[in-house]
């Protein structure tokens, strides 16, 4: 029932909770913690027992919600009164007693631990009782049974509401820590890494004066102090205000005034901030991570009073291979700038992510094998190491603006990193040399780019061929495969070849891409602005999100017309998943289920369209061929008759190689998707034989192991697979990602700057002003936009175009004017924004705001909140 710090006993959390657990591990470590024992969890269950209470908290608390503040302080009351009159059984009494005598001061502190603290998802800070400076056993008692009661206050119980832990379970106890008082001239808390920027290179302290209860609970600023992990230097140092101490009285605290000239004096000198530091040091190496600390500074003895994880840390990037890096790297987040999906993938979806960059490297002659080191994953989402591409600083402005073209804000962000680490990151020279392989890969590609030049009509066909050949590699290939380890062959190498493929493709359109860039250079220099150009490359031909999104219209009109509903097993409905039923939201994760599996977002789309107007629909983008063909004409002609003949005859060349080409930037990725639809179906075959050989317990728990796991050819995966869907749901959790991390933990987010007023300010990606109704999607899948409604999100991909097609204007938080969003926006002529952090604080559903697609700004124009 007691269990003293220094018993030397195993102990575990179930007796005697989080923060009792962490301090007797601390002694065990060797460091400083005031004298103490734990009145075990077994102490409060006798209590609850011999009073009978257990039926009645029950009764009192089944029916709560986390947001009924009424209720919970209600039952507390209750509960509160039932504690009162129970009795304390008297064997606690008497342990009580003799566990008191042995310590060597009178004054205490009664803490409680309770069994769902200081863990690494949940802290639970603050939920629960503490009572400083306590004298004799009555008092003592008396605080225990209060420490008990906090178990039911009413934000522990929201709490634990909220975070999904069980009321009822016999895991939910409560110990209690009986301390003696430490002497406290100063206290606060240290975190071992900077939870302001994440970085693991870094520890913060704040400090203030007397009792650490006042920095805990908030009610100073305390002082702060940024530490170099590997220099020890305090690399930064505010003094806070601290106004107010908490300190001893006869029995129990009180609060005080600080006087005037300590409160602008630091409260901590060098020598006690190297004490500290040396504690977090031992700390972090006994955990093997770093530690949210509890301290307490007096007579010049420093004293570790509680340990806990630190939550909420982005984690850190770790690679295939473990690294041995040295320096500072930096880590493009793929997830973030290049496809703009923030969801984790699953294992098998890294898997086959960590494969499609071997396939990039190995393309160009780079080897660095199936495991390539500068695969990161970080939070379930991929990320590549930059760092070797960046030694050289003249590449930076090429490498900043190529990112910016897909998302504005990376390329800043990145630009101010490398400058501010100039010296460390230009200190190494870079090792990468192309291979006589690359050129050969150049040259391969610019062929295929003059072809398209002298024959655009060809271009899209000889696109389509090169995936075609490849598809049916893939499935020549497949017929040969026969064991795991085969198939699992069959997709190394093919994923191999895909991504050669994929960028070949790339070959196609790219005189589209430049011609684009000349028209537009072109056009801004001598009429001052591109706007004439945006209906050109609406509604262009070649692309195969476009024709999605038009064949869904026209299935909807079909639909509507017959008088008939969605149906998957309509033949038009199948014809359509033929050719379009490879995809699915968050497509490039082998691991999601692709439409033709499960068609429920597309019927959902369909019904969207049947209740607006799908003729009205149909027309608009039929309209925008003919705007096109018209916008194109009018330009020749403009050129022509302030320019010239031979002007005009080159930018007509020009807007030609636009209109024929442009549309295959889409081809690429829709092919490469086709691929990885057949990796899928043949990693679910290997499920089917691992379920058979009883490793797993349904096909498709192979998306939650890796290749590795697979070929060890026996043993039960079924805990490996649990792990990965814990972890994967764990990573779901966090919502914003960095652009970058950088191995010291930083992440780098980047923000634009808030405008004054109602306005947010973003970056324009596609023109046009537009004013509606806001909604903000989070997953399209269920998604239902009325027409005419603002679309607003984190970011977009092909899958999501048939939302767009109804909506007003779009707002992202992520995305470039190459973005997907950004060119389906433009070939829907639909005004859009990117670049607004932390959308759905700002934006709620029903607001009505106007997009202005030429400035980039947002404007609030009724807010919804404001109705309430
Ligand atoms: N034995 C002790 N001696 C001196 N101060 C203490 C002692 N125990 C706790 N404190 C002070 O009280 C603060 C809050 O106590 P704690 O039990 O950790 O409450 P909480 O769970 O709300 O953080 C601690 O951060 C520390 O500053
Ligand atoms: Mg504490």
């Amino acid at each position: 029932m007691i269990i003293f710090f220094s018993d030397k006993k195993k102990v575990n959390l179930k007796d005697v909770g989080g923060k009792g657990l962490n301090l007797i591990h601390m002694i065990q470590a060797g460091l400083p913690v005031p004298k103490g024992f734990v009145v075990t969890t077994e102490a409060y269950t006798t209590f609850i027992k011999e009073n009978n209470l257990e039926e009645k908290i029950h009764t009192l608390i089944k029916d709560l919600s986390a947001d009924d503040m009424m209720g919970l302080e209600d039952a507390f009351q209750k509960i509160e009164n039932l504690f009162q009159e129970a009795k304390i059984p008297s064997n606690i009494h008497e342990h009580l007693n003799s566990a008191y005598g042995r310590l060597d001061s009178l004054a205490v502190a009664v803490r409680s631990s309770a069994t769902a603290e200081d863990l690494p998802e949940m802290s639970f800070a603050g939920q629960h009782d503490t009572y400083l400076n306590i004298i004799g056993e009555k008092e003592i008692l008396e605080k225990i049974k209060s420490c008990w009661l906090s178990l039911w206050n009413p934000r522990a119980i929201s709490y634990r509401l909220r975070q999904g832990v069980p009321q009822g379970d016999d895991q939910l106890g409560i110990a209690v820590v009986v301390q003696e008082m430490a002497v406290s001239e100063k206290a606060g808390v240290m975190f071992g890494a900077n939870p302001l920027n994440n970085r693991r290179d870094q520890i913060l302290i704040n400090a203030s004066w007397g009792l650490g209860e006042s920095v805990v609970s908030g009610i100073v600023t305390p002082d702060q102090f940024v530490i170099d992990k590997s220099s020890k230097d305090v690399i930064e140092s505010k003094i806070g205000s601290k106004e107010v101490q908490i300190i001893q009285q006869k029995q129990g605290i009180k609060k005080e005034k600080v006087p005037q000239e300590r409160q602008k004096i630091s409260s901590l000198n060098e020598i006690e901030i190297e004490k500290l530091y040396n504690m977090s040091e031992t700390v972090e190496n006994y955990y093997g991570e770093p530690m949210d600390i509890e301290w307490v500074i007096g007579n010049e003895e420093a004293y570790l009073v509680q340990a806990r994880p630190i939550t909420g840390l982005f984690p850190l990037a770790e690679s295939y291979e473990s690294p041995n890096e040295k320096g500072l790297q930096l880590y493009l987040s793929f997830n973030r700038i290049a496809q703009q999906v923030s969801e984790p993938f699953t294992a098998m979806g890294l898997e086959i992510m960590r494969l499609e960059m071997w396939g990039v490297l190995a393309m160009m002659g780079i080897n660095l094998g199936k495991y390539p080191r500068a695969f990161k994953v970080a939070a379930g989402r991929v990320h590549f190491d930059l760092t070797p591409l960046l030694r050289n600083p003249k590449v930076w402005p090429k490498i900043s603006g190529n990112l910016a073209k897909k998302d504005p804000i990376a390329g800043k962000v990145l630009m101010e990193f490398l400058e501010k680490n100039k010296e460390e990151i230009t200190s190494v020279k870079s090792k990468i040399k192309l291979p006589p392989k690359f050129f050969y890969f150049v040259f391969k590609f610019a062929k295929k780019a003059i072809g398209a030049m002298l024959q655009p009509d060809q271009a899209e066909k000889r696109s389509v061929d090169l995936a075609k050949k490849h598809i049916h590699e893939i499935e020549k290939a497949r017929e040969k495969a026969h064991s795991n380890q085969e198939k699992i062959r069959l997709i190394e190498d093919k994923m191999k070849s895909a991504m050669e493929v994929i960028v070949l493709q790339c070959a196609y359109f790219t005189p589209g891409t430049q011609a684009e860039e000349r028209v537009s250079n072109k056009l801004e220099k001598w009429f001052g602005s591109n706007e004439m150009l945006a209906p050109v490359i609406r509604a262009l031909p070649n692309n195969p999100t476009t024709r999605m999104g038009l064949q869904l219209v026209k299935m909807a009109y079909d639909l509507k017309s017959k008088k008939q509903t969605p149906d998957p097993k309509d033949p038009m409905f199948q014809k359509f998943l033929e050719e379009f039923g490879h995809r699915s939201n968050m497509e490039l994760d082998v691991g999601i289920p692709r439409w033709k599996e499960e068609p429920d977002y597309i019927i959902n789309i369909l019904k969207n369209y049947i209740e607006q107007d799908p003729e009205g629909l149909q027309m608009r983008l039929l309209e925008h061929k003919e705007e096109a063909e018209k916008a194109t004409l009018a330009i020749v002609e403009k050129v022509k008759d302030e320019k010239g003949k031979f002007r005009a005859w080159k930018i007509k060349k020009d807007l030609q190689y636009m209109r024929k080409l442009l549309g295959l930037r889409e081809q690429p990725k829709f092919d490469l998707i086709k691929s990885f639809a057949l990796f899928r179906e043949i990693l679910l075959e290997i499920g089917e034989d691992l379920v058979t050989k009883g490793r797993i317990e349904k096909a498709s728990d192979v998306f939650f192991i890796k290749f590795s796991d697979i070929l060890k050819e026996k043993g039960s995966l079924v805990e490996t697979v649990n792990r990965y869907k814990a972890e994967c749901e764990k990573q779901k959790q966090i919502k914003t990602i960095p652009r970058f991390i950088i191995n010291t933990g930083e992440c780098l987010y980047g923000s634009t700057e808030a405008s004054d007023g109602d306005g947010l300010q973003g970056v324009p990606i596609s023109s046009g002003e537009y004013t509606g109704i806001v909604r903000v999607v989070h997953d399209p899948r269920n998604a239902v936009l009325k027409k005419g409604e603002i679309l607003v999100t984190h970011s977009t991909d092909p899958t999501w175009t048939p939302l767009f097609i109804s909506a007003g204007a779009l707002v992202m938080e992520t995305g470039g004017p190459i973005s997907h969003g950004g060119i389906v926006a433009r070939e829907y002529g639909i005004p859009a924004v990117s670049g607004i952090e932390e959308l759905n604080k700002k934006l709620s559903t029903g607001d009505e705001v106007t997009v202005n697609g030429n400035s980039g700004e947002v404007i609030l124009k009724k807010n919804i909140k404001d109705d309430k």
